[in-house]
């Protein structure tokens, strides 16, 4: 098929990359110049494994093209997915400027193209949004649902790191849709990936991805509150969730206690999640909890080494990794963010390193100064907190933490084994 893409942030493009990677045509569209000169270069505007080579062969072969004019992207394809952002308002409701703009673009392309024209939203919004924004845009243009345009609501599941084969190999392709043509036309975009297509309505697919998120983070959440009970039991939380995940109704994944969840989507998701159920009238109790628990758990984090260290003030702290997870240099909502503003509260020095998030921490966090290698980060210090999981920080030995002035660990991620540290303070978070 003919795709058009709009919006090349990370759902976008790793989502026109994995459709022309299964054959079909996709031109991607930004507002943004500079994106767009870039991607027709062959070089993703974003840091994500393994999408530089495929995009750099797909634009050579022709099949993956950007443009900044929608209108025309719109006009020689069969379908849109509108990727843009819906980042959170204030008051955790989404904002959905963006998604208004593109279904507006949209609806100039279809009066362009003057024949049937399949969209589909990408973004995460909440039930009752894509009917209520894109259909409504489309709609004040004279254009008849089903007849003129077909709809859709197809969510993406992709985790930064390994996003593209999160695509490639997705559990499931959720698929809502206004009516059977619009259901059909979606089944078929997919029909070579070998998965199970969830075929819904357009408010049960939004749900989907909000019930999704909502769920795995409150396995987080659930973790990290069994994990402080262990903590004072003398057991450990992960064999205890080794125990528990190999029940297959409850499964091992996201059970991982730690210093609790950042990024760019489960924070932002459980928010809108939340003001959305107030605005049904329902309060969110568990909810409300899973967001707590998660605020706690970096405070939890400085308290235990507190317990560890004794007094923090005018000791030096290093925390080794930045970004909310390994493998991307993205610190949206990064537990270090709040576990620096509790170290120096105390009257911490905080140093810290990252192999690639560290200029966007410096950006976020005031006069932080991230030193450029593990070494830099714990000779002289007192204490140090592992916050990511990074590749880098599991090949550590003993001797490199003997630079420390007290060789004090605290492990939020399970990346170290304390068998090979018989002269470290270690202790983990929930062990
Ligand atoms: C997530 C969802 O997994 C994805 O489906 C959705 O579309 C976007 O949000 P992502 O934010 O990239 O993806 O990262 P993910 O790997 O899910 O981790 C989210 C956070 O939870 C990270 O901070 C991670 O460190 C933390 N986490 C994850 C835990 O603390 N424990 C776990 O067991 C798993």
């Amino acid at each position: 098929m003919n795709i058009s893409i709009i919006g090349t942030g990370y759902v976008g493009l790793v989502s026109g990359v994995g459709l022309a990677e299964k054959g079909h045509q996709v031109i991607c569209v930004d507002t943004d110049p500079e994106k767009v000169r870039s991607i027709n270069e062959g070089v993703p505007p974003i840091f994500e494994k393994g999408l530089a080579p495929l995009l750099e062969d797909l634009v050579e072969d022709g099949r993956l093209v950007a443009t900044t004019d929608t209108v025309s992207a719109v006009k020689d394809t069969d379908v849109t997915f509108i990727c843009v952002g819906t980042p959170s308002k204030p008051d955790g409701s989404i904002d959905t400027s963006f998604l208004k703009g593109a279904s507006n673009d949209v609806a100039d392309g279809l009066d362009a193209k003057g024949r049937y024209h399949m969209v589909v939203v990408k973004s995460t919004v909440v039930p009752g949004t894509t009917e209520d924004i894109t259909r409504s845009a489309l709609e004040r243009k004279g254009f008849r649902a089903g007849e003129d345009f077909g709809l859709g609501m197809n969510p993406e599941f992709l985790r930064e790191g390994v996003a593209l084969n999160d695509f490639r190999y997705p559990d499931r392709i959720v698929i809502g849709g206004l009516d059977d043509k619009s259901k059909k036309i979606l089944s078929t975009l997919y029909e070579n990936f070998d998965v199970p297509l969830v075929v819904t309505d357009i408010k049960t697919a939004e749900m989907i991805k909000y019930a999704s998120n909502a769920l795995l983070a409150t396995k987080i959440s659930f973790a990290n509150e069994v994990s402080r009970m262990c903590e004072k039991i003398g057991i450990d939380v992960y064999d205890v969730m080794d125990g528990v995940g190999s029940d297959h109704r409850v499964k091992r994944d996201f059970l991982n206690a730690g210093v609790g969840f950042g990024g760019s989507c489960f924070p932002k998701d459980l928010k809108a999640l939340i003001y959305f159920s107030r605005a049904q009238g329902i309060e969110p109790r568990i909810l409300d909890s899973v967001v707590r628990v998660n605020e706690q758990q970096p405070i939890h984090t400085v308290n235990v080494l507190e317990d560890m260290m004794g007094r923090l003030t005018g000791k030096k702290v290093a925390i080794l990794g930045l970004a909310f997870k390994a493998d991307t240099d993205d610190v949206r909502e990064s537990r270090a963010i709040p576990m620096v503003k509790e170290l120096r509260r105390r009257g911490a020095r905080v140093v810290g390193y990252d192999p690639q998030a560290a200029d966007n921490f410096a950006e976020v966090v005031d006069n932080f100064e991230p030193v450029e290698s593990v070494e830099e980060a714990l000779t002289g210090a007192d204490g140090c907190i592992l916050q990511t999981d990074w590749d880098e920080f599991k090949g550590l030995v003993e001797d490199d933490f003997m630079v420390m002035a007290d060789p004090v660990v605290l492990d939020g991620r399970r990346v170290l084994n304390p068998d090979d540290l018989p002269r470290i303070k270690y202790r983990a978070i929930g062990r």
